[in-house]
């Protein structure tokens, strides 16, 4: 098959090595990818956004299947697109209708109040009832959690101590604070618990095959500390997410998801990505996501022993059959590296080196670019993603640090206590 992925981060490279190990793999393009995307197939310059062009490059290149790696080409409607324009051509990923699930906040939490998925008690209001709200919010204990409706870059959730700077967060939401996305917000419950992905992969007539869980860490400092990040590691398995967890969340959570998408007559053949949180023991969902988790990708890609195009291929055609996913008894590891001053500004184009001399981990690009000579240098704020298997996740880990330490760029940091909280 010819495949065309869209994205350029750490996540599309994971993707990318593990779509380019399958036999079925004739060519693979990655749209646009990152300056370490190459060694799995052939970069294009395209916009996963510019819908035009990428029906384009598929009818040019006789692409046979799009795998969409990251959420907004999804909300924005490209597993419509495409099949309107070119039918043959199988899309991963939902319908512009499925999308919504991470698309809107108010949609999701709707679809699990419909269904009886469990999920923090909530209510949506808009500039209208913006009084209602700061009523609703006094209903509420402390801490307040308010959540843009709509999608804001991985910043539109925000939790508060203070209920007057609640309220008075609330309004200015309302006002547009994230823009348009904030036009309608969630206020809902505050849960406690530690949090796991889930990642789930569906053919839309009800068949689905469960990846490995991963745990992410989200925060730039150690002990889950400073502002959220697009995350600074990954774990998979995740100790606490043992069997009779996994059974809770297969039937409380993934069934009815699948159920209540058929139920609605919504078209969805691609990846479904639980944000959980473990309340004394009970899965309940914090947020839905339309597309695989970045950095969980760069460590659950090590443990799916399957063929995953083969996967998504019947997942795209609509039917999972009785097609395997396998998942290694091996635990995997990842370790992000940033550049300095991520989240907040930080320089690029620093030249990265020493990735030759890693031997024991996977290490899979994110914001990296080859500068006019040619050489690596870095062009984004996650940079590198050391990923590494072992026999327990302190090998995994051990593996990964001893690469991140022989791999340098100006100003590089990354976190040393990933995945210490589930280790114990
Ligand atoms: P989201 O953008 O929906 O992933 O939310 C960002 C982060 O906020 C989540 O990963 C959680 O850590 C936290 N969060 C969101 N909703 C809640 C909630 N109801 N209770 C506690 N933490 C939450
Ligand atoms: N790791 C969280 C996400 O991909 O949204």
């Amino acid at each position: 098959m010819k495949i065309l992925l869209l994205g350029s981060g750490g996540r599309e490279s994971a993707l990318a090595w593990k779509i380019s190990q399958s036999p079925l793999t004739d060519a693979l393009f990655i749209a646009p990818g990152n300056g370490g995307t190459d060694q799995y197939g052939t970069n294009v310059a395209i916009k996963p956004l510019d819908f035009e062009a990428v029906r384009k490059f598929t009818a040019d290149n006789a692409i046979d299947m799009i795998v969409v790696g990251n959420e907004d080409p999804l909300v924005e409607g490209i597993y419509d697109y495409m099949k309107s324009q070119m039918p043959e051509v199988l899309v991963v990923g939902p319908s512009k209708a499925g999308a919504m699930l991470e698309g809107s906040k108010d949609f999701a939490k709707k679809f699990m109040t419909d269904m009886n998925i469990p999920t923090a008690r909530y209510q949506s209001f808009t500039k209208e009832t913006a009084d209602e709200g700061c009523e609703f919010l006094g209903t509420l204990k402390a801490p307040y959690v308010l959540k843009a409706d709509g999608l804001a870059a991985g910043k539109g959730v925000l939790i508060i101590n203070d209920l007057e700077e609640a309220r008075k967060s609330l309004r200015e939401m309302l006002s547009g604070m994230f823009g348009g996305a904030s036009a309608t917000v969630v206020v809902e419950e505050y849960l406690s618990g530690i949090e796991c992905s889930v990642f789930v992969l569906t053919d839309g007539n009800g068949g689905y095959r469960i990846l490995p869980v991963a745990k992410d860490y989200k925060r730039i400092g150690e002990g889950d500390t400073g502002l959220n990040t697009g995350g600074m590691g990954a774990v998979s398995p995740v100790p606490f997410a043992d069997a009779a967890f996994m059974e809770k969340v297969e039937e409380r959570i993934i069934r009815p998801t699948i159920k209540g998408l058929l139920d609605a007559g919504i078209t969805y053949r691609g990846f479904i990505f639980l944000g959980l949180i473990n309340v004394e023991s009970n899965p309940m969902v914090i947020e839905y996501n339309v597309r695989m988790g970045d950095p969980e990708t760069e460590a659950v890609m090590l443990r799916v022993d399957s063929d995953l195009v083969e996967l998504m291929k019947a997942a795209a055609e609509g039917n999972l059959g009785d097609l395997e996913l396998r998942h290694s008894p091996m635990a995997a590891a990842t370790v992000m590296m940033v550049s300095g001053g991520y989240p907040g500004s930080y320089p690029k184009g620093k030249a990265i080196t020493g990735i030759e001399n890693v031997t024991d981990s996977i290490v899979f690009h994110a914001g990296t670019a080859r500068d006019a000579q040619g050489s690596l240098v870095t062009s984004g704020g996650r940079v590198l993603a050391a990923s590494s298997l072992g026999k327990t996740l302190e090998e995994a880990l051990a593996k990964s640090y001893a690469s991140v330490g022989k791999i340098n760029f100006d100003g590089a940091y990354f976190r040393r206590d990933i995945g210490r909280d589930v280790m114990a």
